[in-house]
């Protein structure tokens, strides 16, 4: 298209085009019109004299050019795309139809197949470099990688809740909330404090015991208690999710809490980060790891106001890694409920029941083993009766402990089974007495 790129003032066109007038056949002239019109973007006009001399002479190069590039300037990308798709067939394909049809692709959101058409343009002619095009094409190649950067933003969002509740709802586990208040709590509240005792501050709490018994409502409590914003993070969840991508989620996830701080960081699950797991020797499992132990350690950025909690049914499958001082180095065992304990757990779940006069201490006597999630489900079979019997009836009456107790007996304890396997690590494979608690509970004496 250079040769029609000469300045050539207004009136020249005008004269031009009448010119035209009087010999429209004159097809050198039209083109060069054509050209004009082009250069000064009168797309539409242009977009008429190509096609005219495109009747007469099908095969015109210059024209078809021409032609596409009035399609791009009127926003007719397909049609532009079509054409050039048919031009740059030729044998060496022209430059100025590759960096055209380049602008087309760009246009179409096709960035990656435009880069590319404009390299080959580069490589036919180091000389058509474009500045423009090329950086169009840099910018939309960044926008582009902001978007995948977003997305994976949002695949690896863990909701950041903010919880409402406190440890006022958690029934019993006392010495647990206890544990947590000294070693993650009050170091976020008075960090002064700790650091004129020069008592270093950081590592996190991991929660083990049986399904049901509270780890992870407590955790959440334990974001209510200090106004702190909530993630949860099920790591058989980012396993599943992420393969092969694990790492980069991992750190998001870490990134995202920060921004939230102060917030609790609770994984669940987090055996499946397991030296034992086969999946986890694979030297991408094991990446996982060192990049989770990292970013415990808070080794690239700082991770005040992150309390860092834990939970687990399989302690023993947690890679000990994990138990080093910084990280976990604090392992608490939260046991089913003892009588007392499942008192108030009663307590707090019927409160907004309609229960009456409820012999709470006679339930709890009878749910020796039971853990909270098995202290719901009795509560659930009681009113799921109650609500039959109104049916039948058709008058709704409370909740009393006869239903309470009627519904226990259909109902089996579900931590027996944790046990049975427990007490074996902890009778065989108790290093440094990490599962003493276990025996405790057990009443097995040392
Ligand atoms: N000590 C407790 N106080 C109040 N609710 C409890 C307690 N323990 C368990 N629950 C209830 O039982 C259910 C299961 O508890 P959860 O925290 O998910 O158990 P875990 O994480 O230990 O498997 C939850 O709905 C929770 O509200
Ligand atoms: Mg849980």
């Amino acid at each position: 298209m250079e040769h029609y790129l000469d300045k050539m003032d207004q009136n020249q066109l005008q004269a031009l085009q009448e010119a035209l007038q009087f010999s429209p056949d004159n097809i050198p002239l039209r083109k060069h019109i054509a050209g004009l019109l082009y250069q000064q973007q009168a797309f539409e006009e242009a977009e008429g004299h190509f096609k005219i001399i495109l009747k007469s002479q099908p095969g015109d190069l210059d024209s078809k050019l021409g032609l596409a590039g009035c399609f791009l300037g009127l926003n007719k990308i397909s049609s532009a795309i079509i054409l050039l798709e048919d031009l740059i067939k030729e044998n060496p394909p022209s430059v100025p139809a590759l960096l055209l049809y380049s602008r087309s692709l760009l246009e179409d959101g096709a960035q990656a197949q435009a880069s590319e058409v404009y390299q080959q343009a580069l490589q036919l002619d180091p000389n058509a470099n474009d500045e423009a095009l090329e950086n169009r094409l840099k910018q939309s190649l960044q926008a582009d990688m902001q978007q995948v950067d977003d997305q994976e933003m949002a695949s690896s969002a863990i909701a950041v809740e903010r919880p409402n509740i406190s440890f006022k709802d958690v029934g019993g586990l006392d010495h647990v909330k206890n544990e947590i208040d000294l070693k993650i709590i009050k170091p976020l509240l008075h960090k002064e404090l700790y650091a004129a005792y020069g008592k270093k501050v950081g590592g996190g709490i991991l929660l083990y015991g049986p399904p049901g018994c509270g780890k992870t409502h407590l955790a959440r409590a334990t974001a209510g208690e200090v106004k702190a914003k909530f993630m949860s993070v099920g790591i058989n969840d980012v396993l599943d999710m992420w393969i092969g991508n694990s790492e980069k989620n991992l750190h998001q996830i870490f990134e995202t809490a920060r921004r939230h701080r102060p917030c609790v960081l609770f994984f669940d699950e987090i055996d499946a980060l397991g030296a034992n797991r086969s999946d986890m020797k694979q030297s991408a499992g094991r990446h996982l790891i060192n990049q989770f132990l990292a970013e415990l350690d808070g080794l690239e950025s700082d991770n005040d106001g992150l309390l860092i909690l834990g939970a687990t049914n399989a302690p023993w499958h947690l890679d000990p890694a994990f138990r080093r001082p910084g990280r976990f180095d604090r392992i608490i065992f939260v046991s089913p409920p003892d009588q007392l304990s499942r008192e108030a757990i009663l307590k707090v779940k019927l409160q907004k029941k309609p229960a009456k006069n409820i012999d709470y201490k006679d339930v709890a006597k009878a749910t020796h083993n039971f853990s909270g999630a098995d202290l719901e489900a009795v509560i659930d079979l009681a009113i799921e009766e109650k609500l039959a019997e109104a049916f039948k009836t058709g008058v709704p009456a409370p909740l009393l402990t006869k239903d309470l107790k009627n519904a226990v007996k259909k109902h089996r304890a579900t931590t027996l089974e944790w046990f049975s396997t427990a007490r074996n690590y902890a009778l065989y494979a108790n290093e440094s007495g990490l599962y003493d608690e276990i025996l405790t509970y057990l009443n097995i004496k040392k």
